[in-house]
């Protein structure tokens, strides 16, 4: 039998898709192992989104050289996004990769990886209207066993003009929904108890039946894999700010195993600039949105993406992030400098003009702010107790245990008597910026 080993980068998508490469390369007859030294072909699903994402992907291809050196036979294969947006000069930029293999093309692995055997290079990566992989049942790679990903929609059409996941990742489209009640369903009785609905833009998520007649749209689709127990957590990632309905507030409220989290990244405090990045809402809207969602959940936590220094973006629309930033007041904010990036209506119409030092300033105190913020939200939360899902050992220590609040943030604490994958009060009683640290106080 020969053996796979397969290395994940990116976004959650990523990490659910490499869950479906590897059901089809075992149902293909190959083995998935977690050691390189026993692997025939190596899979790399990479992510295109920054510039030193790639960056990275590459250094590691080329690092990978000294393994094909000690292993005669080790061919190197690049999936995902990369894959897809360099397609055959992958291959001739970096001499030691055999083959690519864009996200919608998982399907034609196992032949790929025939062509490859026979020596032979390969690529496929043809974009789909229509793959979602509902039939194939993923296999849980790095699982804790506790928690999973659910991919519910893929593609994204939305063209943010910095983006270039609408080139990489092709149109949007939905999965099934009895596939997807289905998985949560099958995953709790193998004793899950949190599943993350995944998409680029999972509240778009829509299937229609009877020509377009009934349709069960991202609200319902929540309120269907709810309904499969209340011991199963639900979550979702990532929303898009103009597609978060009243209806999904709603059934967030009425069903407590739906976690009160929302990652509503934002892009920037500054209408001008969301203008040109082509997202959609205004400041105000999106503020009211924010309104909207702790109206009805007023424990609801929020998390965010920010991009620093995109085109024209002067001290004043910098200002107005840091202003948004305060105001909304994110538990979590992924951050980062903008990156320009080949083919995106940014790249053929827009100046890269802010100049990089500027750029690392502006994400320096956005960063310096969000910590800030996160410190205080944090000291909030000293003294109140939560229902906690046990996820895990403690990075730091085997003698403590860490878990999550249905707000999605992380508590550490003492072991005592629980078990991992079962729900335990626990008080908070002090913390970090990241990290709560907290005491059992059930038994
Ligand atoms: N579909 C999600 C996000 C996908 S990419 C959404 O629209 O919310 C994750 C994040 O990467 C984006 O939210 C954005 O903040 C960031 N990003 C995307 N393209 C980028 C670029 N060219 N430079 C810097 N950051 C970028
Ligand atoms: Fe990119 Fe915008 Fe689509 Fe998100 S919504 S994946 S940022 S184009
Ligand atoms: Fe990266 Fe592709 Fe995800 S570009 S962020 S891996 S969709």
């Amino acid at each position: 039998m020969e053996n796979v080993y397969i290395e994940t980068y990116g976004c959650q998508m990523n990490f659910a898709d490499s869950e479906v490469v590897g059901a089809i390369l075992r149902e293909a007859g190959y083995g998935l192992v977690q050691d390189l030294d026993a692997a025939d072909f190596v899979l790399i699903n990479t992510c295109a989104i920054r510039d030193n994402a790639e960056q990275r992907v590459r250094h590691r291809v080329r690092e990978l050289r000294a393994a094909q050196n000690r292993q005669a036979g080790l061919r190197i294969g690049v999936l995902g996004c990369m894959a897809e947006r360099l397609q055959s000069r992958l291959m001739v930029e970096e001499e030691n990769v055999s083959f690519v293999c864009g996200p919608d093309a998982y399907r034609r692995l196992p032949s790929l990886l025939a062509q490859v055997r026979e020596g032979q290079k390969g690529a496929e990566v043809e974009l789909s209207t229509t793959e979602t992989y509902a039939d194939i049942e993923p296999v849980r790679l790095a699982s804790n066993g506790v928690s999973a990903y659910i991919s519910i929609m893929r593609g994204c059409q939305n063209y943010c003009t910095y983006c270039v996941v609408p080139y990489t990742r092709g149109r949007e489209r939905s999965r099934e929904p009895q596939t997807i009640v289905a998985e949560a369903r099958a995953l709790f009785e193998q004793g899950y108890r949190e599943v993350t609905l995944l998409g680029q833009n999972v509240n778009s998520y829509r299937w229609e039946t009877d020509g377009g007649r009934t349709a069960v749209d991202f609200a319902e689709l929540m309120r269907q894999v709810a309904e499969v127990s209340p011991l199963l957590r639900v979550r979702f990632a990532t929303s898009h700010p103009k597609d978060l309905s009243d209806r999904l507030i709603e059934v967030m409220a009425s069903y407590a195993n739906i976690c009160r989290s929302i990652h509503l990244p934002v892009q920037s405090g500054s209408n001008r600039m969301l203008k040109a990045m082509n997202r959609r809402y205004t400041v105000e809207w999106y503020l009211g949105r924010v309104e909207a969602i702790r109206s009805r959940m007023p424990d609801c936590s929020l998390t965010t993406d920010v991009i620093a220094g995109f085109c024209g973006e002067t001290e004043a629309d910098h200002e107005a992030t840091l202003a948004l930033f305060r105001q909304v007041g994110y538990d979590y904010a992924y951050m980062f400098k903008y990156s320009e990036r080949e083919g995106t209506f940014a790249q053929r119409h827009l100046k890269d003009d802010v100049p990089d030092e500027v750029k690392t300033r502006r994400l320096n105190e956005i960063i310096a702010l969000q910590g800030e913020i996160a410190l205080a939200n944090n000291r909030r939360e000293v003294g109140r107790d939560y229902e906690v899902l046990v996820e895990g050992e403690s990075h730091r220590s085997r003698e403590r245990l860490f878990g999550r609040t249905g707000q999605g943030k992380v508590v550490v604490f003492d072991r005592g008597d629980a078990a991992v994958g079962s729900y335990r009060r626990v008080r908070v009683e002090d913390c970090t910026a990241a990290t709560l640290l907290g005491r059992l106080i059930d038994r």
